[in-house]
């Protein structure tokens, strides 16, 4: 018999649903002792939060965040809001003796990422950070791949997330449906949205990032603003680009836009190691391009890896060789791995302290464009 483990999930838009589908799929595919129960779903309008309940089988809902946070048959709240609400939910739960699992970015700041780490510190309850690209196969085969020293010496790292979707002058800003263009609510823009996925899995896989050069540019400067009426200035960055240096003294070059007309969500990454370099993009997300110049050298070249093999991350949990799984399928794998974390006495990674780190690359980044200088990180 599974231990129930209580969920308790806050919004229900894009990363709700994800994170429903986990809930649902993880104890069908992963072997574990808890059983992750969909007991309740908070979000402020009753009808729509109702529905929501119905549709994934949530077993009661709430709209005040606040009460589902103190209810005593939740074990772990689940942050699928705005950014600029992760830091007060967390606080809350954590006083509450709650497990908390928070949506990337872990917060608005790095100061008030430090908060968060404190309260779930202080408190001693599991946290984790939905930081899902570390989880896709592929990914975590590279990650095997480096730590292996197989790729020798690391020269560089690279990593793009591209995206099309702000380019209209006429797109306003705030509000339910366009939060992540209100500085207010999502403390930046492309830099903390999307380079923070860039960064932490770059961190992951490469070790921390000690100094960055960086330049920001906001295309569209006035939008406006779904919430008060009124043309408003536009706080967010549409666009970053910056380089820098790893600790181990690989090259760092990352960009980010939601400008390159006829990318939707093109995160890619490379790494260039003295014996091989190893590259991956989200559109192919099952597959790893691997060059390994040991090889002989009459044949060497780029090959393309389908990671679907039962050795492969994650694989053996599903199908058979040679089919591949998707998206959905990276948040699955992350709380098959925060239960087996629970159930072995740890955290699973990345935790608050660790998506900490790269709050404070976000900040040096953004520090480095408005003041024209290169920032060092210390951790
Ligand atoms: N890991 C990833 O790949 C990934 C992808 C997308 C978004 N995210 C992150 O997930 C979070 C949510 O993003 P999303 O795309 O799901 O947004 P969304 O707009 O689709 O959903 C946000 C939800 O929060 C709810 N909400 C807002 N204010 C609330 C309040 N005061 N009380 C209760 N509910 C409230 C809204 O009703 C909505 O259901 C963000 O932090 C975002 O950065 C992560």
């Amino acid at each position: 018999m599974l231990k129930p483990l209580n969920i308790g999930m806050i919004g229900y838009g894009f990363m709700g649903r994800a994170h429903s589908n986990a809930y649902r799929q993880v104890n069908q595919f992963f072997p574990l002792k808890h059983r992750a129960v969909l007991k309740a779903i908070c979000a402020r309008d009753k009808n729509k939060v109702e529905e929501f309940a119905s549709t994934w089988g949530y077993e009661s809902t709430e709209t005040d965040w606040k009460k589902l946070v103190e209810r005593k048959d939740i074990d772990v709240i689940d942050i699928c809001t705005p950014n600029h609400l992760h830091a007060e939910i967390s606080k809350h739960a954590a006083a509450f003796g709650k497990m908390i699992l928070c949506e990337k970015p872990l917060s608005m700041n790095a100061e008030e990422g430090l908060e968060m780490v404190s309260a779930v510190e202080k408190a001693k309850v599991p946290n984790m950070v939905w930081y899902n690209y570390r989880r896709v196969p592929a990914i975590t085969l590279a990650k095997q791949i480096i730590d292996s020293g197989k790729l020798g010496r690391i020269f560089h790292y690279r990593s793009n997330f591209l995206q099309d979707w702000t380019i209209n002058p006429e797109l306003p800003q705030g509000g339910a449906a366009l939060w992540r263009l209100d500085v207010a609510s999502a403390g930046s823009g492309v830099t903390g949205d999307l380079l923070a996925h860039c960064i932490d899995t770059a961190m992951w896989l490469n070790g921390p990032l000690s100094t960055v050069s960086a330049l920001i540019e906001t295309f569209v400067k006035e939008r406006k603003h779904n919430l008060t009426g009124k043309v408003e200035k536009v706080g967010i960055d549409d666009a970053c680009t910056f380089m820098g240096r790893f600790a181990n003294g690989s090259l760092a070059s990352f960009e980010s836009t939601r400008y390159a007309r006829g990318h939707k969500a093109l995160f890619t990454l490379e790494i260039n190691g003295e014996y091989g370099s190893l590259a991956w993009d989200l559109h192919d997300l099952h597959r790893l391009s691997i060059f390994d110049y040991k090889e002989d050298s009459l044949t060497r070249g780029w090959k393309s890896v389908h990671v679907t093999d039962g050795e492969h991350p994650y694989m053996k949990n599903w199908w058979v060789p040679g089919l591949q799984i998707g998206y959905e399928h990276t948040f699955i794998h992350q709380v098959a791995d925060f239960i087996a974390a629970l159930e072995s006495g740890t955290n699973a990674q990345p935790d608050f302290r660790s998506a900490y780190q790269t709050q404070l690359v976000l900040d040096a980044v953004l520090k480095s464009a408005r003041e024209k200088n290169w920032v060092s990180i210390a951790y």
